[in-house]
C-alpha cells in the first residue's frame, strides 16, 4: 500500500486506513461505515472523523499509524476520557483498536458546531462557568493517575528569551519594550506548572463542540494533564481576543474568575509563556500537513500579548 498522504485539508481520510482496520472498527461497531465526514477545525494530520453507520448512528474515530507520535497522544486522551469526572464536559470514550500497525480511538459523536466565542454569544459565558465547576474541586486519583504518564509540557512553552536574545526586525514594539520582563515571567512558569485540578491543556473554539443536547463540551484531550486552575482559563483568554472580544474586558474578566483570581502571578506566567511559544514558533518554517497553523499563531501571538500589556502594566 502506498504511504497515506494528507488530504488537501491537512487530513487522513478514512480510505487512508489499513482495511483491516477498517473492518475491525465496522465489526466492533456492529455496522459499516456508510459516510465519513471530516470537520474543518484543528491543525492535525491524522484521521479525525465523525463516521455515520448503516442504521445511521455516528460516531467520532482518531486513528494514525503507530509510529507517528500522534497515536500516543491518541491513546493519552483516550485514557484520560476514560478517566475524566462525571463533571467534565467530555464525551465518553467508546474504544481503542490496535490492527495493522495503526490505532483508533472511538469516540462518543458529539452533534452540532463548534461555539460562537464571540461577544454576543451566550457559548462564551457557558464555557466560563465550565471552567469553574471543572476546576472547583482537586481532580480525582483515577484521572491523576491516567494522566501521569506523560511527561509536563510546561518546559516545552517558551518563546521570549530566544527573541530577546536575537530581536526579529518584525517584533511588535509592545513586545520589544518588555522582553526581559517577558523572558522571566516564561522562565517563571515551569516551577509554578504544578497542581491538582484538571487541565485540558488545549482549549480552542475548534477543540470544542456546541452539541445539541449537552450545549459546550470539550473535545482533543491529548493534552489533558493536572495542574494550577488557572491554566485552561487563561489558554481561553486569547482565543476571546481572537473572536472579537476587546482585551480590557478579557483582562477584567481573568481578574475575577474563580480560576484565576488567586492565582495572578501563575497566570501571567502561563499567559508570557504561551504567548512567547506562539510568537517563537510563528517565525519557523511551516510545517507539512498543518495548513493555517503559522497564519494562527501569528494572530494568538498578538492576541496574547495584547493582554499581557494589561497584566504588566
Ligand atoms: N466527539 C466528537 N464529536 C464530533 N466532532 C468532534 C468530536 N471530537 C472532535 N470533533 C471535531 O473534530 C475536530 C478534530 O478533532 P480533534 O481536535 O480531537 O482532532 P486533532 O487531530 O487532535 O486536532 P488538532 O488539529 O487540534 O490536533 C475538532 O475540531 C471538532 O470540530
Ligand atoms: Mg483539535
Amino acid at each position: 500500500m502506498p504511504p497515506p498522504s494528507p488530504s488537501p485539508s491537512g487530513r487522513l481520510q478514512w480510505a487512508d486506513v489499513p482495511p483491516p482496520l477498517r473492518a475491525r472498527l465496522e465489526t466492533t461497531l456492529g455496522a459499516p461505515v456508510t459516510e465519513a465526514v471530516t470537520p474543518s477545525g484543528g491543525f492535525g494530520h491524522q484521521l479525525a472523523a465523525a463516521l455515520r453507520l448503516a442504521g445511521g448512528r455516528r460516531v467520532f474515530v482518531k486513528a494514525a499509524p503507530d509510529d507517528e507520535p500522534l497515536t500516543a497522544a491518541n491513546l493519552h486522551e483516550a485514557a484520560a476520557l476514560d478517566a475524566l469526572p462525571p463533571y467534565a464536559p467530555a464525551p465518553d470514550l467508546l474504544g481503542v483498536h490496535r490492527t495493522a500497525g495503526w490505532t483508533a480511538v472511538v469516540i462518543a459523536h458529539l452533534d452540532g458546531p463548534d461555539p460562537d466565542l464571540s461577544p454576543a454569544s451566550g457559548d462564551v459565558e457557558q464555557t466560563w462557568a465550565l471552567l469553574d465547576s471543572l476546576t472547583a474541586a482537586p481532580a480525582p486519583a483515577s484521572y491523576v493517575a491516567a494522566v501521569s504518564a506523560a511527561p509536563s509540557a510546561a518546559g516545552l512553552l517558551h518563546g521570549w528569551k530566544e527573541l530577546r536574545d536575537d530581536p526579529p526586525d518584525d517584533l511588535a514594539p509592545a513586545a520589544r519594550s518588555h522582553l526581559p520582563r517577558l523572558a522571566e515571567l516564561e522562565a517563571a512558569w515551569p516551577a509554578l506548572a504544578t497542581g491538582d485540578r484538571v487541565v485540558h491543556g488545549d482549549l480552542r473554539a475548534d477543540n470544542m463542540v456546541r452539541d445539541h443536547d449537552r450545549g459546550v463540551t470539550f473535545v482533543d484531550w491529548a493534552h489533558a494533564t493536572t495542574g494550577p486552575a488557572c491554566v485552561d482559563a487563561a489558554s481561553l483568554a486569547p482565543q476571546l481576543v481572537l473572536t472579537g472580544h476587546a482585551p480590557a474586558d478579557v483582562a477584567r474578566l481573568l481578574l475575577d474568575h474563580p480560576a484565576t483570581a488567586g492565582s495572578p502571578d501563575t497566570t501571567t506566567a502561563f499567559l508570557a509563556a504561551l504567548t512567547g511559544h506562539w510568537h517563537r514558533n510563528a517565525r519557523r518554517p511551516a510545517p507539512p500537513g498543518a495548513p493555517g497553523l503559522r497564519d494562527y499563531q501569528h494572530r494568538a501571538a498578538a492576541a496574547g500579548l495584547a493582554l499581557l500589556n494589561h497584566r504588566l502594566s
